[in-house]
């Protein structure tokens, strides 16, 4: 049985990304729990040194709930290309390089898929919601696509104008913010922990939350 959060639970977001923590906090709210960022917190942000995405989310998770002595819930996320055994993954902002260039990231990409006609690529997102005592839960969402070239697009961030989705045209860079929202790795693995440790929405609430995210699958780890 995965542990839950009650409703009038405060969190910690173990994230430093003003961007996420918004989306977080809005995904909670209808569940009746409350999120204050690391950041406001004060907390330091430990080294991301595991070998995988899961254990990323869970050490950044541990570490906030540890200092803060409260639940901490944190993601990490990556771009991971078939022909390159899964490259960049856990490296994926990391080949930005210090100026965060991702066209200079995806011009990489591109350069290490060469002429492999296997142009399968996936994002990951991993959840981790940990406890002050050591206790961890841990969701997957995976979204699959190709990886095309040349990029297009100018909305989202990161590998967006380079990835379509499995079933459609566009890219997510090409995708306004709701339809990219509507089914990604990320809205897969809340979509996932929501069911496992969250509270049920009123009606209403659920409605809300669902047209804000419109997420699916339940892929947990
Ligand atoms: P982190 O989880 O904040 O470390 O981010 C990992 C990196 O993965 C980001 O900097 C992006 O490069 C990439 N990434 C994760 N999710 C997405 C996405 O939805 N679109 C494009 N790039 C993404």
């Amino acid at each position: 049985m995965p542990r839950r959060l009650e409703r009038g639970a405060r969190l910690v977001l173990a994230s430093h990304n003003p961007g996420k923590l918004a989306e977080i906090a809005a995904l909670l709210a209808p569940h009746g729990i409350t999120a204050a960022s690391a950041a406001a917190l004060g907390l330091p942000e430990p080294e991301e040194d595991a070998p995988d995405f899961s254990g990323n989310a869970r050490l950044k998770a541990l570490a906030a709930a540890r200092a803060a002595n409260l639940p901490a819930l944190a993601d990490d996320s990556g771009f991971c290309v078939a022909a390159l055994a899964g490259r960049p993954g856990i490296h994926s902002a990391r080949w930005a390089g210090p100026r965060r260039d991702f066209s200079a990231a995806m011009a990489r990409v591109q350069s290490e898929i060469g002429e492999n006609p296997d142009r399968s690529a996936w994002f990951i997102c991993a959840l981790a919601l940990a406890w002050p005592d050591g206790h961890t839960e841990t969701f997957v969402g995976r979204i699959d696509g190709s990886a095309i070239w040349p990029p297009r697009g100018t909305n989202g961030f990161g590998y967006d104008p380079m990835f379509v989705p499995s079933g459609k045209t566009h890219t997510f860079g090409e995708m306004t913010a709701a339809e990219k929202e509507a089914d990604t790795h990320r809205a897969r693995a809340f979509a996932a922990l929501r069911a496992a440790c969250l509270a049920p929405l009123s009606s209403a609430a659920d409605r809300e939350t669902n047209n804000a995210t419109r997420g699916n699958a339940t892929n947990r780890q």
